[in-house]
């Protein structure tokens, strides 16, 4: 299922500027799209907007070309899995009926409901017979957000919203739950926005990544098109830190020649192959025990050729901090 936000803005009663203005967003269907940006700059408001926990002040949000407005709030609800930081399981209930809940409400079958969570729990990796019947305080927080996952999954609804849904867990086991989720969006097809402001996990998970800054979407593209050609300042300035270390593996070593000039073959010149990461290049450069000309090629044609000191160079201009952020437009 895909969305698409038009012109979306939103200003909240009695605040005299808008959080959100002039968003304007498309995500196709099966796409995994992370919405990035500074604390406060609108990220939770576009979020939830979507699934109509917020209405927008102005512009419309389409989902499959059809206008949610038109659409009843539970019944879109039903369609869109939503994940929050918080996980937000009902302390009270059982892990097995927090994930059913909806279900139950639903008036399902009770036995499709247990089936059903038992396979969702399976499928975020929790062992139902150990964990189905135990309270949300009796499992750490890194397994409560798989039960909250496996909760937003229940419906099977084609959309998933997720607001920061790893901030409150460690780095290995974040490390490890956003590798699962990711895994699992592929398999499963679903059209996932994922809000975050940990930019390496933009890079990891989005297929796409959004930048936002105040209220204003400013770009959105492959992390590649990010790093390569970043279209504002601000986003350049944001990706700083993660991105010269991102470069070498994002940029390849065809992209090198975009900025040396061609040079002269020469007899003794190592064979690079283009597509290669920027770092893998490097370690291949650096084991090569001559300092001479490197052929670029890629499926066994040379696209062109760099000594090895502009090869350096160019390595060095994106993991520099005091260099400029080279643009690289193609
Ligand atoms: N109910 C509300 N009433 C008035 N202002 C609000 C309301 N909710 C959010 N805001 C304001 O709107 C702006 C955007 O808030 P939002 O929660 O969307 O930011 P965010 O990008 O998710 O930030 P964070 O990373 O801190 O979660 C903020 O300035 C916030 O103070
Ligand atoms: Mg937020």
């Amino acid at each position: 299922m895909s969305i698409e936000l038009k012109s979306v803005s939103k200003q909240y009663p009695g605040v005299d500027h808008f959080s959100v203005r002039d968003v304007n967003l498309t995500v196709a269907t099966g796409e995994f799209i992370a919405l990035i940006g500074g604390s406060g700059c609108g990220k939770s408001t576009t979020l939830r907007m979507i699934n109509r926990l917020i209405e927008p002040t102005s512009g419309d949000i389409l989902m499959d070309g059809e206008s949610v407005k038109g659409v009843d709030p539970v019944e879109l609800r039903r369609k869109i899995g939503y994940v929050i930081q918080s996980v937000g399981l009902m302390p009270h209930l059982t892990i097995g009926e927090n994930i059913g809940f909806v279900a139950k409400l639903m008036k399902q079958p009770k036995q499709q409901i247990e089936s059903r969570v038992e396979e969702l729990l399976d499928t975020v990796g929790l062992e139902p017979a150990l964990y189905r019947d135990r309270f949300p305080r009796q499992l750490s927080g890194g397994q409560q957000q798989r039960a909250g996952v496996a909760r937003s999954l229940m419906l099977d609804p084609p959309v998933i919203l997720m607001d920061e849904p790893f901030g409150a867990i460690d780095a290995l086991l974040r490390k490890q739950l956003q590798l699962e989720v990711r895994e699992l969006q592929k398999r499963l097809q679903k059209t996932v926005v994922i809000v975050t402001h940990d930019i390496s996990e933009a890079f990891l998970l989005g297929d796409r990544v959004a930048v936002m800054d105040r209220g204003e979407l400013l770009q959105v593209g492959t992390p590649h098109e990010l790093i390569n050609a970043p279209a504002h300042k601000v986003v350049a300035d944001f990706l700083d830190d993660e991105v010269r270390l991102r470069r070498l593996d994002l940029l390849t070593v065809a992209d090198a020649l975009d900025l040396a000039p061609t040079t002269d073959p020469a007899d003794d010149e190592m064979r690079l192959d283009g597509s290669l990461s920027l770092r893998k290049g490097l370690v291949k450069v650096a084991a090569n025990s001559t300092d001479s000309t490197i052929a670029i090629e890629e499926g066994g044609r040379v696209l062109g050729r760099i000594t090895t000191r502009e090869f350096l160079r160019y390595v060095a201009q994106n993991t520099n901090k005091n260099t400029e952020v080279v643009n690289v437009v193609r």
